[in-house]
């Protein structure tokens, strides 16, 4: 008898798509960062070289693109509160050429799953010209960004092959989120001392579980509100509102539905001329200080016909939201309500019957300027 199946096949085990597979490592590569940068005692574990250069910084600048760039946006979150250090967040591509003003001490973060993108590499050559001190944060160990710059933490995922990118993201936020506690204990910010993140990324371990264990009910709504939609919003504030960038980019990337990811507010002004009859409408919601003005945006679209759904944190739950994810640090709940976004994409794309790991026109790793 032969095997007539190449290694990847063989690797994608009892899963039709990487996607799902990558899907489901998630709350192991969460168990997996927590044992490998931080200590039993709850102490990070970070090179001490790297966190004195941070500390002399008096900026983070963030360079990455798309999933890495928003991953990058949960980053500034977690650097300005944790670290209390102001931190910008830009997109490789337009960095490299706008040469924006940097202030006396800036510190560059790149991220980057494959540690390949050609405009993110652009910037770190600049970067590296002037003598700036950087961090690579990526997936693929002596990949250039890797060799090229300062330092470098490995995110340990595993190799991610669907081209949309999904525990690369969550593993970005989860070693940022111990960055900045590492960070922000290094200049004595009690906030960060009180952060707990070894045990919160045990909660997430979990509480990812308990999505995927769902999966099914997500299918279905997948199946009933996504499949036969031409386009589709996801809206939040503050740190839900980078979410719901990443979640558009899911639905997009791999199921043709035309999605946009908003500041709840701001879609008002514009954007809601295009709900219609049967338009769906995403609300991510587990900010306690933002949930109703949210919940009232999302309202205000199912008030012109919108289908309207909520992501909700447990805390913040009331009788007749949708997808109910559970309680985490409010610092951290991207690596939560991102997972039930990337199954709605996932199902989105399975049930119009594409190939959900190498959508149309896209490619895994982008080389070229
Ligand atoms: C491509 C991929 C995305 C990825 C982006 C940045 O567009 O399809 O999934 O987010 O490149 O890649 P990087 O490897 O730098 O994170």
């Amino acid at each position: 008898f032969h095997v007539d199946m190449d290694a990847q096949e063989t690797d994608k085990g009892p899963y039709p798509y990487y996607m799902l597979k990558e899907i489901d490592e998630q709350p192991n590569v969460m168990r997996k960062l927590a044992s490998l940068y931080t200590e039993e005692s709850g102490k990070t574990n970070i090179d001490s070289n790297l966190i004195n250069s941070l500390k002399q910084a008096d900026r983070i600048y963030i360079v990455g693109a798309g999933t890495s760039y928003h991953a990058g946006l949960v980053g500034k979150k977690l650097f300005e509160k944790l670290a209390h250090v102001p931190t910008e967040v830009h997109i490789a591509s337009e960095f490299a050429y706008e040469n924006p003003l940097l202030s006396k001490k800036p510190f560059f973060i790149f991220l980057s799953q494959s540690g390949e993108t050609a405009d993110s590499r652009e910037v770190l050559v600049n970067v590296n010209a002037n003598d700036y001190e950087s961090l690579t944060i990526t997936n693929v160990e002596n990949s250039t960004l890797f060799r090229e710059a300062t330092y470098t933490m490995l995110l340990h995922a595993g190799p991610e092959i669907s081209v949309a990118s999904t525990k690369a993201y969550t593993a970005q936020i989860a070693v940022e989120a111990i960055l900045a506690k590492a960070l922000g204990e290094a200049k004595e910010q009690v906030i960060a001392e009180e952060f707990d993140i070894r045990q919160q990324l045990g909660f997430v371990a979990t509480g990812m579980q308990a999505i995927i264990d769902d999966k099914d009910e997500i299918e279905q709504l997948a199946k009933k509100y996504f499949v036969h939609a031409n386009r589709a919003f996801y809206i939040g504030r503050g740190i839900d509102q980078t979410v719901s960038l990443e979640a558009a980019l899911k639905l997009k990337e791999i199921s043709y539905v035309q999605a946009e990811g908003f500041a709840s507010g701001e879609l008002k002004h514009g954007t809601i001329a295009l709900i219609e009859n049967g338009t769906p409408v995403i609300g991510i919601i587990t900010q306690k200080r933002t949930a109703n003005l949210t919940r009232s945006n999302l309202q205000e679209t199912m008030s012109r016909g919108a289908a309207t759904f909520t992501i909700v944190r447990k805390g913040l739950a009331q009788d007749d939201d949708t997808l109910i994810i559970p309680d985490v640090d409010e610092l951290i709940t991207p690596l939560l309500s991102v997972v039930p976004a990337q199954l709605i994409a996932y199902f989105t794309s399975l049930n119009k019957g594409l190939d959900v790991d190498r959508p149309r026109n896209l490619a895994k790793s982008v080389t070229v300027e």
